[in-house]
C-alpha cells in the first residue's frame, strides 16, 4: 500500500496510540491488542475486518470507552480540546459514552420486557423526563428504520430478527451521538434482510446532506458489505491484534449495489482484497472467515 493512498483531508476524531489490551486469568496472560495505532476520521465510515479473536470487539470497546486499555491512550478529538478518554474516571467515561457513542451489536440486546417504542426511548429518560418529546422522536426514528405504527407497541419477541435489529439501530440513533459503533450488526440476519439493512444504514448515514455525517465504526466479516458501506477498511492481524493494513475504498457515493458490483473496478478491488486475505496475510487475518 502506497502511503499516498491513505492521505485524507478529513479531521481525526479518535486516535488509538500504542494501544495494548491484556486479559489475565490465574494461569496466563493473553495479549489481545499490542501497540495498536489507528486514526479514525470524522464523518468516515470505517470497517474493521479480521479473524475471529483478533480483537475487533476489544478495539471497539476501547475506542468507545466501554473498556479501558491496559497500556496506551485513546484520544477523542471531536471537541474543542483533545480529550484523553482512557484517563477518565468511570463516571466521566459513562458520560462520554452517553454523549458520543451509539452502539449496535450482533445480539440486539433489546429489553425483552419493553415495547419497541420504549426500547428506543429508554436511554433518553436519563436526560429528560419529557416523555412526550422523547416518544415523538422515537416514533420518528422507528419510521426512519422502517418500523410502522402497528409495531411500536410490540415486544421484541413479537418482531422478526431483522425488525429487532431495526429497533436496535433506532435506539442507537436516539441520542444523536456523533459516533456509531456497530459490531457485526447484521451477522445474524439472513442474506436478503442483510442486504436491505445495509442499504437502510447507508441511506441513514448519508442523510439529507444537511446534518454532519456520523462517524461509523463497523465490524464485519463480509467483504462485499465492507466495500459497499465503507470509506476505509482496517484489516487486523491476530495474536496479538494490530492494524495490518488500511485500505481506502475508491468508489464514489451514493453507491448503488446492483450497478457497482457489475463494474470491472469493483471486481478488481474485490480481488485485491481477496488476495490480501488469502495470499499475503490470509493466515494472519483468517481469510477463511471472509464471506464470498
Ligand atoms: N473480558 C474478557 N476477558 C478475557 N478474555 C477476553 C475478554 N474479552 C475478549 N477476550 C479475549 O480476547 C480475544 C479477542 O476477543 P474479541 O475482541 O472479542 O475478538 P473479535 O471481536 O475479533 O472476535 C479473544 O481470544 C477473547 O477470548
Ligand atoms: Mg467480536
Amino acid at each position: 500500500m502506497k502511503e499516498a493512498e491513505l492521505k485524507t483531508n478529513k479531521d481525526v476524531i479518535l486516535t488509538a496510540k500504542d494501544l495494548s489490551k491484556t486479559f489475565s486469568n490465574a494461569s496466563q496472560q493473553q495479549h489481545v491488542l499490542k501497540n495498536l495505532n489507528l486514526d479514525i476520521y470524522r464523518g468516515d465510515f470505517t470497517v474493521i475486518m479480521g479473524n475471529s479473536g483478533s480483537g475487533k470487539s476489544t478495539l471497539l470497546y476501547a475506542l468507545s470507552g466501554m473498556d479501558r486499555p491496559s497500556l496506551g491512550t485513546i484520544t477523542y478529538r471531536g471537541g474543542e480540546q483533545p480529550e484523553e478518554i482512557s484517563k477518565y474516571s468511570n463516571d466521566r467515561l459513562a458520560k462520554f459514552r452517553r454523549n458520543h457513542c451509539g452502539f449496535v451489536f450482533q445480539q440486539n440486546y433489546l429489553n425483552d420486557s419493553m415495547s419497541a417504542l420504549d426500547n428506543v426511548m429508554v436511554s433518553g429518560l436519563l436526560l429528560t423526563k419529557d416523555r412526550k418529546a422523547l416518544a415523538g422522536r422515537a416514533k420518528e426514528l422507528l419510521l426512519k428504520v422502517g418500523i410502522g405504527e402497528q409495531d411500536w407497541n410490540k415486544f421484541p419477541a413479537q418482531l422478526s430478527g431483522g425488525m429487532q435489529q431495526r429497533v436496535a439501530i433506532a435506539r442507537a440513533l436516539a441520542m444523536d451521538t456523533d459516533i456509531l459503533l456497530m459490531d457485526e450488526p447484521f451477522g445474524a440476519i439472513d442474506a436478503k434482510n442483510r442486504t436491505i439493512l445495509q442499504e437502510l444504514l447507508l441511506k441513514l448515514w448519508e442523510g439529507d446532506g444537511k446534518a454532519a455525517k456520523k462517524t461509523v465504526l463497523f465490524v464485519t466479516h463480509d467483504i462485499d458489505e465492507a466495500i459497499l458501506l465503507s470509506d476505509r477498511i482496517v484489516m487486523m492481524s491476530a495474536s496479538p491484534g494490530r492494524v495490518y493494513k488500511e485500505i481506502i475504498v475508491p468508489f464514489s457515493r451514493p453507491r448503488n449495489r446492483a450497478e457497482l458490483v457489475q463494474t470491472a473496478e469493483y471486481s478488481a478491488f474485490r480481488n485485491r482484497l481477496l488476495s490480501l486475505f488469502y495470499g499475503d496475510i490470509g493466515d494472519k487475518i483468517g481469510g477463511d472467515e471472509v464471506v464470498l
